[in-house]
């Protein structure tokens, strides 16, 4: 039990992030943002315990949503859930999110905090593809223009945010494809 504790707040200070899961409705909004008929890989970065990974996965079932997450327990619990309840285009792997490539993503999914948005910013910017979409939990994207914001009923919970990579120019996020 203190183990795991540790082990838990040992991976905070790694990431600088605990994995703190969304709200439900947040899971909402994130949902509503993404189209059901998406196809493809959708990523979420940083997929804590896999309960935003397994809503998007029933949400868009013609996606491959691929949950990455570093910190080892809420990941092996995301890994259970999905043996135990599988939702079948749902998977997770232990990785950290600046080794892994965006290329192939049509969606990026993530609550993380400014600071590792700051850091995965270019690299979203360089290498998703043109049309791609990025939702983000209460996180804006600096310097980018969202296409929609996805506000709570009540005050008490965060905005979620909706990005998509224009078709012409990547070099400046500050317009719709
Ligand atoms: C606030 S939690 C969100 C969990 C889940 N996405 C949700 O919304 O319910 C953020 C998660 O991102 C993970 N994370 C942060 N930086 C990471 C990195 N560099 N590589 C992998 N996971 C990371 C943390 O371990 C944490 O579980």
């Amino acid at each position: 039990m203190l183990g795991g504790m540790l082990l838990i707040v040992g991976y905070t200070v790694v990431t600088g992030i605990s994995p703190l899961p969304s709200t439900r409705l947040g899971q909402e909004l994130v949902i509503a943002a993404l189209p059901a008929e998406l196809e493809g890989t959708v990523i979420e970065a940083g997929s804590g315990w896999g309960g935003l990974a397994r809503a998007v996965g029933r949400r868009c079932p013609r996606a491959r949503v691929i949950g990455y997450e570093l910190s080892p327990l809420p990941w092996l619990f995301a890994c259970l859930l999905q043996w135990i309840r599988p939702v079948p285009n749902v998977e997770f792997r232990r990785r950290d999110l600046r080794q892994v490539s965006f290329r192939d993503a049509r969606a990026v999914v993530c609550y993380l905090h400014l600071e590792a948005i700051r850091e995965l910013e270019p690299r979203w910017r360089r290498e998703l593809p043109a049309g791609a979409l990025v939702v983000s939990n209460t996180f804006r994207i600096p310097g980018w223009q969202p296409c929609a914001v996805h506000r709570p009923p009540v005050r008490l919970d965060a905005p979620v945010y909706l990005y998509r990579i224009p078709r012409a120019c990547r070099a400046r996020l500050d317009v719709c494809g």
